[in-house]
C-alpha cells in the first residue's frame, strides 16, 4: 500500500523536481501539499504548485494549503537570485492557473493529516520549517503521531550555502528549526552533507528527458535551465538535487546511510553537533548512482506516444 505523504514546500526549481518525482512514484500517495515562504513568497510558491499540478495532472489531486508568509521571528530572506523572481526560472509563457487553495491554514492541514494518517504519514519538508513549527504549536500531540519526518536542511560537517555554517532552509527560520528539533519527533534530516553528493549534469537531464518527449519534458528543461546556469557559474558540474534527494529518501531510506545525532540550531540556523541523546538522524553517504537512476527514470512520465507503443 502506498505511504500517504504531505509535502511542505517553497517551489523553487529543485522543489518542483521533487514534486514531479513524487507524482510518478508508486510508493507514495501525495495527499497534501502545503506551501511556505522561503525561496520565494508564499503566494508565488502557491502559484508554482498550481502551475506544476496543471502541467503534471497527477491522478490524485492533493489538498493544497497556503502556509506561513514568513519566518516565526525574523524577516523573510528569499532565494530569487537562484530560482528567479517567480521561483521557477522566470519563464514568460506559463499558462494562467486556476488557484483554489483548499485552505489558508497549512498548519491546520498538517495537523489534520497527522491525526488521520498517524503512523502511516510521512511529512516531507523541502523549505523552511515554519509550517511544521506552527503545527507543533497548534497540536503537538497530533504531530507526535506522525510516522516519519524527512526534512531537507542543515550543514553538519560541511560548509553552509548561506553563511559558512548555515544552510538556506534552516537559516531562513532558525527558531522554527529549533522547535522542530526540540519536539522529539522521528526526524530524518537531509543536509548539504548528503545533497552535495548529488550533482546532476545538464546533459544527464537532457538525455533522460529525451526518452519522454512532450510538454512536461520541455517545461522541465525550461524551468531548470536557470538552476544549471547558476550552479555551473558557481563552478559546479551540474545542478545539486537538494529536494529531490530528500523526497527520494522519503520513498526509500536505503538510498543513504544514516547517523543518529544530537543537533542544536545556532542563531543563524547553523546545525551544530552537541552532546546528549540523539534528536534526529542525518543522511550521510548516498548511493548516488541508484538515486540518480530512480530520479531520472521517474521525473517525467512516458510521453503518450511512448505509452501507446509500449
Ligand atoms: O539549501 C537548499 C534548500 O534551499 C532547498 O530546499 C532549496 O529549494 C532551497 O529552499
Ligand atoms: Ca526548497
Amino acid at each position: 500500500m502506498a505511504t500517504p505523504i504531505l509535502i511542505d514546500t517553497d517551489p523553487g526549481i529543485d522543489d518542483a523536481l521533487a514534486l514531479l518525482l513524487a507524482w510518478n512514484s508508486p510508493e507514495v500517495r501525495v495527499d497534501a501539499v502545503t506551501t511556505v515562504a522561503g525561496n520565494v513568497t508564499v503566494e508565488k510558491a502557491t502559484t508554482n504548485v498550481y502551475r506544476l499540478l496543471d502541467l503534471r495532472k497527477p491522478a490524485q489531486l492533493p489538498t493544497v494549503a497556503v502556509g506561513a508568509a514568513g519566518p516565526l521571528a525574523r524577516a523573510l530572506q528569499t532565494a530569487t537570485r537562484y530560482h528567479g523572481e517567480d521561483g521557477l526560472g522566470d519563464l514568460a509563457d506559463w499558462p494562467e492557473t486556476e488557484q483554489a487553495p483548499a485552505s489558508a491554514d497549512a498548519a491546520g492541514v498538517i495537523v489534520q493529516h497527522a491525526r488521520v494518517s498517524q503512523r502511516l504519514l510521512t511529512l516531507v519538508a523541502l523549505g523552511p520549517l515554519t509550517n511544521l513549527a506552527l503545527a507543533l504549536k497548534a497540536d503537538a500531540a497530533a504531530m507526535g503521531f506522525v510516522g516519519r519526518i524527512v526534512a531537507m536542511g542543515g550543514a553538519v560537517d560541511v560548509p553552509g550555502n548561506i553563511t559558512p555554517a548555515a544552510e538556506f532552509n534552516l537559516s531562513v527560520d532558525p527558531e522554527a528549526a529549533h522547535r522542530v528539533l526540540a519536539a522529539k519527533l522521528p526526524l530524518d534530516l537531509v543536509p548539504l552533507d548528503a545533497t552535495r553528493q548529488t550533482v546532476l549534469p545538464r546533459a544527464g537531464l537532457k538525455k533522460a528527458l529525451s526518452r519522454s518527449p512532450g510538454p512536461i519534458a520541455s517545461r522541465i528543461t525550461a524551468f531548470s535551465e536557470r538552476g544549471f546556469r547558476i550552479d555551473h557559474a558557481g563552478g559546479a558540474q551540474g545542478m545539486v538535487l537538494h529536494d529531490p534527494l530528500a523526497l527520494a529518501l522519503a520513498l526509500d531510506p536505503t538510498l543513504a546511510e544514516w547517523e543518529a545525532v544530537r543537533l542544536a540550531i545556532g542563531p543563524e540556523g547553523e546545525t551544530q553537533r552537541v552532546r546528549g541523546e540523539p534528536n534526529c538522524r542525518i543522511a550521510r553517504r548516498v548511493d548516488v548512482p541508484r538515486f540518480v537512476r530512480l530520479f531520472l527514470d521517474r521525473l517525467c512520465p512516458p510521453s503518450p506516444q511512448r505509452r501507446a507503443s509500449s
